[in-house]
């Protein structure tokens, strides 16, 4: 896949976990599904569990995503620094984010916990942004000679 659309789809895949981040916060759904990293019935998904179940599943893919986007950027000629340096941060966040994520379940919502979850999730939102800029301003250059 084009690397541009790769930074969108994850940009766009990413938005959509965030808001279901905020409404699971916001409904106090937050412990429906207190184990770590499965619910009480295992992989499949229940209406019990469900809210919860969809945005560690939606979680997993955007962490797939972001880790793709970067392997294409340190692959592709045309890259430059700004977009490694900006996939590379969004990869570390992500991974830190899932991390905190799992703590956030462990220590039940602690109230800072969830706040870092929130700041994380933003400044992972504006790298991927900003990898997806570069990504279609590098999509644009012609591809360098190899010589
Ligand atoms: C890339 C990964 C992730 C992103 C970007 C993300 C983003 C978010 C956002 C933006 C919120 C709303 C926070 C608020 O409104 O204060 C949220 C809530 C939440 N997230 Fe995540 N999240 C991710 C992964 C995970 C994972 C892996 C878990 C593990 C189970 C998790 C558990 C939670 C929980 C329990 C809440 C609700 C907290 C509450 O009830 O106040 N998140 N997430």
């Amino acid at each position: 896949m084009a690397i541009q659309y790769l930074a969108l789809s994850t940009l766009v895949v990413l938005y959509s976990l965030m808001f279901i981040g905020g409404y699971i916060s916001a409904s106090g759904l937050g412990l429906t599904c207190p184990e770590w990293p499965q619910c009480p019935n295992g992989f499949m998904p229940s209406a019990e569990y469900f809210v919860e179940w969809t945005h560690r599943l939606v979680a997993a893919s955007v962490g797939v995503l972001v880790i793709s986007t970067m392997v294409a950027s340190l692959i592709n000629k045309n890259s430059d620094m700004k977009i490694k340096i900006t996939s590379s941060l969004a990869t570390a966040l992500v991974i830190t984010q899932i991390t905190l994520g799992a703590l956030v379940i462990d220590l039940k919502l602690h109230a800072v916990l969830v706040s870092v979850h929130l700041g994380i999730g933003i400044f992972l939102f504006s790298m991927v942004l900003l990898t997806t800029l570069f990504a279609f301003r590098i999509a644009k250059m012609p591809i360098k000679p190899k010589i």
